[in-house]
């Protein structure tokens, strides 16, 4: 995380220098570009365990059964210094040290909308962190996917929780954690299905890859890719051509090729799916997870990641992070299934993936950022030349053509991220 860190912070400090001018700040525009995490799957799968512990703190309401009826949405900024606090956008200027209280809040605070029932809610809750400890980050957690509603539902619930989910994923900058439970049959994984409709690019169509998928039917590979170019192209050649284009291996293998390259290339903005394999210490005795874990029974675009968070009973006597983690730790490298992979699961491991995978994105963004910025300097520069000597005799002018000027470059740089987005959706 150090890297990410300072990396940041540098973007920042560039930013807050060029926001400094007037009021309208550049910074939230460039917060808006960067990538939000968000967790979705079936109810109790663990994804406020999952969040949390990349958090590294104990502050969600989880449990069995229907716990988060709110959307989350959790703001990490970092300060230089100090204690760190918690903050409700409800509860402006009320500043949280005790993370037991912000967890009871956001249980209130889901009654407040709700009632204490069973239904749900799509109003967010929005809670900031500010700590030394954190990168500047946004987290959602999200209510769980569910199959049938119960008592004290409505009979809209079931898709009215897929809406919402889908609300907050299909977006670009989106990074999705889709948590599946390895106690539960894959296939009817909520996760992999939702995750799969707004990233077909990182979740493959019956977990084959996109060689293996334009091979088999281009057709479906291209609706699938659809909005693409490439899918176009797919889509033109395999109507107008018959059965022997799709004998044409070379052209298949080429098409593939160009979209696993789009797929990672630095101009894709997202979403971007990570599968978390979680509860694999609750596997009935003599299964294991390792043919999904080595990405044989489910292909991902990024490899899966394993992982085991604390049980109902660790909850109830409040097992702390560390114990847990070191816990976890100790599961992987003394299992025989799992020590061969033991150093690419845990939670440890998923926090340090989702970092690497936010400095590249950040740092794809970085060149675009910096002409932009010098860019701009000149055109201030050669705007406050020209009207240097009459604005330089009357400081309220000044003031005010100052402040002109940071608008027309906070405009400048809202342009330049929507072209930065609108790039990768070519
Ligand atoms: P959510 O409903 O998806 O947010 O799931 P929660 O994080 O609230 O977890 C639901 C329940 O499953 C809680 O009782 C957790 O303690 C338990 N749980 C979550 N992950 C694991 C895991 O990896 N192993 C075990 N044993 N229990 C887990
Ligand atoms: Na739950
Ligand atoms: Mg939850």
């Amino acid at each position: 995380m150090d890297n990410l860190i300072s990396l940041v912070n540098k973007i920042q400090r560039a930013c807050t220098a060029l926001g400094d001018h007037g009021e309208e700040s550049a910074l939230p525009t460039l917060w808006d570009s960067l990538p939000a995490i968000a967790v979705v799957g079936g109810q109790s799968s663990g994804k406020s365990s999952v969040l949390e512990s990349i958090v590294g703190k104990d502050f969600l309401p989880r449990g069995a059964g229907i716990v988060t009826r709110r959307p989350l949405v959790l703001q990490l900024h970092r300060i230089n210094e100090g204690k760190e606090y918690a903050e409700f956008m409800h509860l402006p200027k009320k500043r949280f040290t005790d993370f037991a209280a912000v967890r009871q809040e956001i249980s209130d605070e889901t009654d407040r909308e709700t009632g204490r029932t069973k239904q749900i809610s799509s109003v967010p809750i929005h809670l900031s962190i500010y700590s030394p400890n954190v990168v500047n980050l946004t987290l959602i957690d999200l209510p769980g996917l569910t199959k049938v509603a119960i008592e004290g539902q409505s009979d809209t619930i079931v898709q009215d929780i897929e809406n919402m989910v889908r609300s907050f994923i299909d977006k670009p900058n989106c990074i999705i954690l889709a948590i599946s439970p390895a106690n539960q049959d894959l296939a009817t994984s909520d996760a992999i299905k939702i995750a799969r409709e707004v990233d077909p690019k990182g979740v493959f169509d019956n977990g084959i890859s996109t060689t293996e998928h334009v091979a088999v039917n281009p057709l479906a590979a291209a609706n699938q890719f659809s909005g693409d170019a490439t899918s176009a192209m797919i889509a033109t050649q395999a109507e107008v051509t018959d059965n022997s284009w799709y004998a044409d291996t070379g052209a298949m293998s080429h098409i593939a090729t160009e979209i696993s390259n789009l797929a990672s290339s630095s101009q894709y903005t997202g979403p971007w799916t990570f599968g978390v394999l979680t509860k694999i210490d609750l596997m009935d005795q003599g299964t294991d997870a390792v043919d999904i874990l080595e990405g044989k029974a489910y292909k991902l675009q990024y490899p899966w990641v394993g992982v085991v968070n604390r049980s109902q009973a660790d909850i109830n006597k409040s097992v702390d992070m560390i114990a847990a983690r070191r816990r976890e730790r100790d599961y992987f490298q003394s299992s025989p299934e799992y020590s061969h992979l033991a150093h690419r699961m845990g939670s440890e491991h998923l926090g340090k993936v989702l970092s690497k995978h936010l400095e590249t994105v950040i740092k794809s963004r970085i060149p675009g950022l910096q002409s932009l910025i010098s860019k701009t300097i000149i055109e201030l520069e050669g705007e406050l030349n020209h009207l240097g000597k009459p604005i330089a005799t009357d400081a309220g002018g000044k003031l005010y053509t100052t402040m002109e000027i940071c608008r027309a470059f906070d405009q400048n740089f809202k342009e330049h991220l929507d072209g930065v987005r609108a790039g990768g959706e070519k």
